[in-house]
């Protein structure tokens, strides 16, 4: 009998959503992604102090590396929310991470840049693109933001289904909300629909997934980023996974083409009272658990000591 997560893995390049080493190792994904969140958490647990000894962007770096020792494709990481609204300084903060990476070894093909996908970062990713580097948007909950970034001609993005999902949870103060009716798994395949039909290359990366139902209801996504806690339980699971996205299905949706500058992006996503607050609470969010992050650092003995990366990737 076959899995849901081995079923699921013939629709969709499936991703581990995490900071844990082991259990990218365990999984065995293509790709993996992180954020300041689970890096922190991952820097707060033991087994990964070694790589918490040095300056914040060496750390992300070093634990991007260690993740790529194993897995054969890319990993994300991720600009300081702080910059979200600065593109020129998020530029910087790219070509550093790049610049560390290829120091270790590591090619830059091997990395996505993630910027949160509010104008300054989407105008960011649009001239790191053009320098051959590739970026992951994420934070995104609108249309709007979908829209700029395909535009921009970015790599990927990564639509969140779970805190849509919370947020309309606590709107109609419930429980839960049925997948028929889940406005985070409807936005990813709204999304998925519109660039498919309209032949943008950027890649859907569905992520921030609450339970496995809201995954499944995605399969066919190009990409699907997965918690540990999840592809546990996907792999437990016994079934086949049909296939929910497909460019055939979404070429025969009526969807109108959408064309926005800076003010009619502003104006649309503004619109969109849910992704307004995920969208500011998610780089307030990212940005405290970054001082939480570097607060730590500051506190080990060796901190900011500028120590050369030692990372070298195992072939
Ligand atoms: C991955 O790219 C995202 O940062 C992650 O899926 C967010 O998940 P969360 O909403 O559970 O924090």
């Amino acid at each position: 009998m076959t899995t849901q997560l081995e079923s699921l893995r013939k629709h969709s390049l499936v991703v581990a959503d995490t900071g844990d080493i082991e259990a990218v190792a365990r999984w065995k994904p293509q790709d993996a992604t992180t954020n300041p969140s689970l890096l922190l958490a991952s820097a707060e647990d033991a087994r990964f102090r070694h790589l918490v000894e040095r300056d914040m962007d060496r750390v992300f770096v070093g634990f991007g590396c260690e993740i790529l020792k194993h897995i054969p494709g890319r990993v994300s990481t991720e600009v300081d929310a702080r910059l979200s609204f600065d593109s020129a300084k998020s530029i910087e903060k790219a070509q550093r991470f790049i610049s560390l990476y290829e120091k270790a070894g590591v090619k830059r093909s091997r990395v996505l840049i993630k910027l949160a996908a509010t104008w300054e970062g989407i105008r960011a990713a649009r001239e790191l693109e053009r320098e051959g580097i590739h970026c992951n948007m994420t934070l995104l909950f609108s249309f709007a933001q979908a829209v700029a970034c395909a535009d921009a001609g970015v790599t990927l993005i990564s639509p969140f289904v779970g805190r849509i999902y919370d947020w309309h949870k606590q709107q109609r103060k419930v429980d839960d909300i049925p997948i028929e009716d889940d406005p985070g798994v409807a936005s990813v395949a709204r999304i998925y629909a519109y660039y498919k039909k309209y032949g943008y290359q950027t890649q859907v990366m569905g992520a921030s997934f609450r339970k496995t139902g809201q995954i499944l209801a995605l399969a066919g996504c190009d990409l699907l980023t997965i918690a540990p806690d999840l592809l546990e339980k996907l792999s437990k699971a016994e079934g086949d996974v049909p296939r929910k996205l497909s460019p055939e299905q979404a070429r025969a949706q009526s969807l109108d083409k959408v064309s926005l500058d800076e003010k009619a992006f502003r104006w649309m996503h503004n619109e969109d009272a849910m992704a307004t607050d995920k969208l500011a609470e998610g780089i307030r969010r990212f940005d405290a658990d970054a001082r939480k992050l570097e607060k730590l650092l500051n506190s080990l003995p060796n901190s900011g000591s500028g120590s050369q990366l030692v990372y070298e990737l195992r072939p």
